[in-house]
């Protein structure tokens, strides 16, 4: 079949109808960047800074450091909320927002992971907007000026420091949020919620835990592999997905195993998670969010989990897909005629070395789970996305894979 002739609903290579790209978060990278926080974020507009961090940044040094980069600038911390758990919620945004509104502060610093980047997204939504955050759930539905036909009001600003290299929250205009009574995981997305900045240091990853450099490295090279295969592709997130690749083969096994005196690495994993990151996800991230909302499996390992047999399934659904997936490959050196089984087993061999679960039954999901998962998954925005339509069956039979 002719790429991008009627027949093919899934054109992955030719001119594309239709596609659009933005990404307006400054971002800087470099050493010795936490000291000039103040300085940076004060051509933002921030004056009085709300830091959104977790107990465990907390008992890292990092905030004090922070705190003296903002008032080293001139600005002050108007307050700390350093509430986010894991996998953070409606509520969490909420308070976060409420703490905020009460310590009179007029911008908002993210320092942590994806959950407390997405928290402070959400919150910061909630405190220039008002309402509360399960109402904010949905994709380009924030307030716009011209009776919604203009431009979108901007929210107070968001400066993000990511301590994992991985979500790549940092530079996205995307929050994925829990609510925590009906486990289910909503999507929030809009233009005025990518950062004004985000601060790039290899410092704040020093103290990473192996297990977590794994597991975030693997979202990333997620982000990456999907995007490159999304319906939703374009030329520019390819230029972007394929250097992340690069980036991840060349330092993500060593960020892992050496992380502490290898700086380098570090810092370059921050990058490529950065580079990676894209809203044209696919079904990797429909399997992943449910297995997260109903079963607590951290996000990076439900995507490192899922990762294979998505691929394998995707590459049997077209010839394009396939070469899509074969330009992947070349990354890795990875070449085979069957380029799905190939790539996969690949992946599944990198996520065993990173020292990684590569199974669903080790992350403690039940066989008779799968219903709710499934349901889950085929409710998911990234289904949309997959360059192979999914059904059901299909979803049940991934997941039977994967446990
Ligand atoms: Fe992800």
């Amino acid at each position: 079949m002719e790429a991008g002739s009627a027949l093919d609903p899934t054109p992955l290579k030719g001119f594309k109808d239709f596609y659009q790209y933005t990404g307006s978060t400054r971002v800087i990278s470099g050493r010795n960047l936490l000291e000039s926080t103040g300085f940076e974020f004060q051509k933002e507009g921030a004056r009085r800074v709300f830091i959104v961090t977790d107990g465990v940044i907390r008992g890292t040094g990092l905030v004090e450091r922070v705190e003296a980069g903002i008032t080293d600038g001139g600005l002050e911390v108007a307050g700390i909320f350093d509430d986010v758990p894991q996998d953070s919620s409606t509520e969490v945004c909420d308070s976060c927002a409420a703490a905020a509104k009460e310590a009179g502060a007029d911008s908002f610093l993210a320092l942590g992971g994806g959950s407390v980047m997405d928290t402070a997204k959400v919150a910061d939504a909630v405190f220039t907007h008002g309402g509360d955050a399960r109402e904010q759930e949905g994709f380009f539905l924030m307030p716009r000026a011209d009776d919604g036909m203009g431009r979108p009001l901007e929210i107070a600003p968001l400066a993000c420091i990511p301590t994992t290299a991985g979500t790549g929250s940092e530079v996205s205009m995307a929050a994925v949020i829990k609510v925590p009574d009906e486990n289910l995981k909503i999507e929030i997305a809009d233009f005025p919620l990518f950062p004004r900045l985000a601060i790039l240091d290899p410092d704040t990853t020093r103290t990473l835990p192996p297990a977590v450099a794994a597991a975030t490295g693997m979202d990333a090279i997620t982000h990456a592999i999907e995007g490159y295969v999304s319906v939703d592709w374009s030329p520019h997130q390819d230029a972007r997905s394929l250097q992340a690749l690069r980036m991840i083969r060349d330092n993500l096994e060593r960020a892992v195993q050496r992380g502490e005196e290898d700086e380098e690495a570090r810092g370059n994993m921050l990058i490529a998670a950065n580079l990676a990151i894209t809203l044209a996800l696919g079904s990797v991230h429909a399997m992943s969010h449910p297995a997260g909302a109903h079963f607590g499996v951290p996000h990076g390992v439900a995507n490192a989990i899922h990762l294979p047999h998505v691929i394998r399934h995707n590459a049997q659904g077209s010839p394009d897909i396939a070469d899509r997936y074969r330009d992947i490959g070349e990354i890795f050196d990875v070449s085979d005629r069957e380029i799905g089984d190939a790539l996969a087993e690949y992946l599944t061999e990198l996520t065993a070395r990173l020292g990684l679960p590569t199974r669903l039954s080790q992350v403690g999901v039940p066989e008779d789970g799968i219903p709710a998962l499934v349901e889950g998954a085929v409710g998911d925005g990234t289904t949309l996305l997959n360059p192979r339509e999914m059904s059901e069956e299909d979803y049940a039979e991934l997941y039977r894979a994967a446990l």
